[in-house]
């Protein structure tokens, strides 16, 4: 963008910097091996922990970097401009573990599970999501009882981002069914402890890097000590979370734009037929023009909703409007500005002699994790007409 809005700090500039010379340096090369093969990154997803990229926003006492809102989505894009799979562990890292119990979690919660995963040494994960409970996601199964000191947990969760590899998970499951979304409770599991086991990584489309299974507990005993918060408060702590998730996945939506993007217009410069290139055609000169308009407004969106992240800080308002409306509009531009990209690439784009059609299989998760465009069209609906 040609314009620097000015809330873009020189600090800022500093962190982004640092991420595209390492996005670049570090992750373009190994991006389609490990898309070919689908395996878990660790050795970089390591070095980014090293460089601070895991705990962005956690304060430095607890082993993160610090830095704000704005800070978080300026690296996360550059990152997912090389990979999105090893932005995908990123943000589950940042937005849904570290910020969950930096947010909610008591000190001693936060020394044992943040410092670890904010370094990159340990792989955390989020776990809302059951076999028969997706978009309604407060119709869970898996239960949690007590029993003395400890709660039993027993049932089955799907689509774990991270589950092969995690070492601790953020589960939110029912410890009161009665009393349906007020019945959820918030634990933060170890996952060397009996009763918990790791299914298959799932054969996914994109984003293939990223590891993604079931987990099953099978009386997996919690110590009281790891109920995050007090029972019943699992499922607004869930969407609270989600809510700064849906800004990371709004940025790794605009880095697999732009990559699209950037390949395209180096591809209509240079590629010619009917004796010009195939930027001079206009059926080709206006995919780029929407592309490029889209992606600016993406931008502009997540900004918005990143800011509107640290005003909360003080002011405890919810931001839950401004990180739908990122999500979904950065979501779709993803898919809008790949889907250009293999067509203007023709033959080239189909091909994986190139990663365009691999931006264009990335791309397609981030209309469906942490919440659906339309799950994304529905809450922004309801916070605006009050109707439900
Ligand atoms: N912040 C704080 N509280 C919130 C909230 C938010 N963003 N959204 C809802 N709540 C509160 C409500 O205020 C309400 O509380 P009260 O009863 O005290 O008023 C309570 O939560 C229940 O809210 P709703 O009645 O709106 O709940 P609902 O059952 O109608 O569901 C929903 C709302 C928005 C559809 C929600 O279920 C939802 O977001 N579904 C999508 C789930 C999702 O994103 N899943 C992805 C999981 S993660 C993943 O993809 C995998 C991974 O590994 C990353």
């Amino acid at each position: 963008m040609a314009l620097t809005p000015s809330y873009i700090t020189e600090e800022h500039e500093m962190l982004r910097q640092a991420a595209r010379d390492f996005a670049q340096k570090e992750i373009a090369p190994i991006a389609a091996e490990h898309d070919e093969s689908g395996e878990f990154p660790l050795a970089t997803i390591r070095k980014m922990g090293q460089m601070g990229f895991m705990g962005i926003e956690v304060p430095e006492d607890y082993g993160g970097a610090g830095m704000d809102t704005l800070a978080y989505v300026l690296a996360l894009e550059e990152i997912c401009k090389a990979d999105a799979a090893h932005g995908t562990v990123m943000s589950v890292n940042n937005s849904l573990f570290c910020h969950g119990i930096m947010k909610f979690g008591t000190e001693e919660q936060k020394q044992k599970y943040v410092r670890g995963v904010a370094t990159g040494e340990k792989i955390g994960a989020y776990s809302l999501t059951e076999p028969m409970s997706g978009s309604d996601a407060a119709t869970m199964r898996s239960r949690a009882v007590k029993d003395g000191d400890h709660y039993v947990i027993n049932g089955r969760k799907s689509w774990v981002t991270s589950a092969p590899v995690a070492d601790y998970v953020l589960l939110f499951t029912m410890t009161d069914p009665d009393k349906g979304a007020k019945g959820i409770s918030a634990f933060l599991i170890d996952t060397d402890q009996p009763g918990f086991t790791r299914g298959k990584a799932e054969p996914k489309l994109g984003i293939r890097a990223s590891a993604t299974s079931e987990i099953v507990f099978d009386n997996y005993r919690a110590p009281a000590g790891s109920l995050l918060g007090s029972e019943g408060d699992g499922f607004k702590i869930a969407m609270t979370v989600l809510d700064a998730g849906r800004i990371g996945i709004a940025s790794q939506a605009l880095g697999i734009a732009e990559a699209a993007y950037e390949a395209s217009v180096s591809y209509v410069r240079e590629r010619e037929a009917f004796g010009a290139k195939i930027g001079e055609f206009q059926g080709t000169s206006f995919k780029i023009a929407d592309m490029k308009t889209r992606i600016e407004a993406a931008r502009g969106l997540i900004h918005t909703a990143a800011l509107a992240k640290e005003h909360s800080k003080d002011s405890g308002e919810r931001y839950t409007l401004e990180a739908s409306m990122a999500k979904l509009f950065a979501s779709e531009t993803a898919m809008f500005c790949a889907h250009h990209a293999v067509q203007i690439h023709g033959g080239m784009g189909y091909s994986k002699e190139l990663p365009v059609e691999r931006y264009f299989r990335d791309a397609k998760i981030t209309e469906i994790y942490e919440g659906t465009s339309e799950i994304q069209r529905m809450v922004i609906a309801r916070m605006e007409t009050g109707l439900r």
